[in-house]
């Protein structure tokens, strides 16, 4: 009998071109809803945001490997997941580009109140009612990025093309990048100082979770906007909240939330100082296609007894 593996994510982010691949080696089944009763005798399960943790692989005893589909695992329980002999993959590289675009579509778009413009142009221009909204050059303003990694990188590497000053902060310290695109180290208190734009780029562990916090924000320029496409608690949601509605800081452009999807009672939905997407930062053909090829290149060589080439971190000296 063939291993059973489920697939998460919708075809639309899984083309079956590229899933269907994996039916030479596997019973595939495509899950949406609730698929509890699927998972008791699953050999592999590709993954979208959904939590990953000792209940759900209860749920799962045969369980041998979980693919994200996604880069950022924060979702997984990897120490359980290891603990029970379960390997984890992600997509690491092929997003990186995506997502940088998009993080610059906010910075732009929030700077010149794109959909605002847009809805403008639709609804009142020609009736000559209200006005043409301004936006922000960012000519002379500093791009702060707090992470330096993969994603981070291909920001920075865009912001070469804008009459920017980059300033970063990591845990690692990047002399390379320094030299190479003249960005300036400096701690986190001065990124928070010195941003015009502050643009987030780590991933959710202990120690980035609620570093944007109140004492964070009180820290910032009253100009200062914040750019948002890691993870939501990274951020705490409320104390950003409060500094947008007294106008601590100019705003905020948002692809990542506390609670996703967020709920339309959240008091940020009401903020005219926002720019909102709804984690959709990767959501570009391209990018899902790259991303599918590599999570479902990662369950395929799983299945045909092979190590996956990408496993996160955390287990890249594991062996089950
Ligand atoms: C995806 C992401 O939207 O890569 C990640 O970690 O958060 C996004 O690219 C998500 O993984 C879809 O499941």
């Amino acid at each position: 009998m063939k291993p059973k593996v489920l697939l998460t994510p919708d075809t639309k982010n899984l083309p079956t071109d590229v899933s269907d691949s994996l039916k030479e080696l596997a019973e595939v089944q495509y899950v949406t809803g609730n698929y509890d009763a699927e998972l008791k005798d699953a050999t592999a399960v590709l993954v979208g945001t959904g939590k990953v943790n000792a209940e759900y692989l209860d749920k799962a005893p045969k369980l041998k490997l979980v693919a994200r589909f996604g880069v950022g695992y924060d979702s997984v329980d990897v120490a359980e997941c290891t603990r029970r002999g379960i390997y984890v993959t992600h997509t690491p590289e092929v997003l990186s580009s995506g997502v940088a675009d998009h993080t610059w579509a906010l910075i732009l778009g929030f700077n010149r109140h794109i959909p605002l413009a847009d809805t403008f142009t639709k609804t009142k221009w020609a009736k000559r009612e209200g006005y043409i909204p301004f936006g922000w050059e960012i000519e002379e303003k500093t791009l702060g990025i707090l992470g330096l990694g993969r994603i981070g990188l291909e920001v920075l590497k865009r912001a070469q093309g804008f009459p920017v000053k980059t300033i970063y902060n990591d845990l690692i310290r990047r002399e390379d990048l320094e030299k190479k695109y003249g960005v300036e180290f400096v701690s986190f208190d001065e990124l928070m100082r010195r941003s015009d734009i502050l643009t987030i780029h780590v991933s959710l562990q202990e120690s980035s979770r609620g570093i944007i916090n109140q004492e964070a924000l009180a820290k910032m320029k009253h100009s200062a906007i914040i750019i948002n496409t890691s993870r939501g608690p990274v951020i705490v949601e409320k104390a950003l909240i409060k500094a947008l509605q007294e106008k601590k800081i100019k705003g905020a452009a948002l692809d990542v939330y506390e609670t996703e999807p967020t709920p339309l009672d959240n008091p940020l939905l009401k903020l005219d100082n926002v720019l909102l997407t709804p984690h959709s930062a990767s959501a570009a053909w391209e990018t899902r296609r790259k991303m599918s090829i590599r999570s479902v290149g990662n369950v395929k060589a799983f299945l045909e007894g092979k190590r996956p080439q990408h496993l996160v971190p955390e287990q890249h000296e594991v062996s089950f």
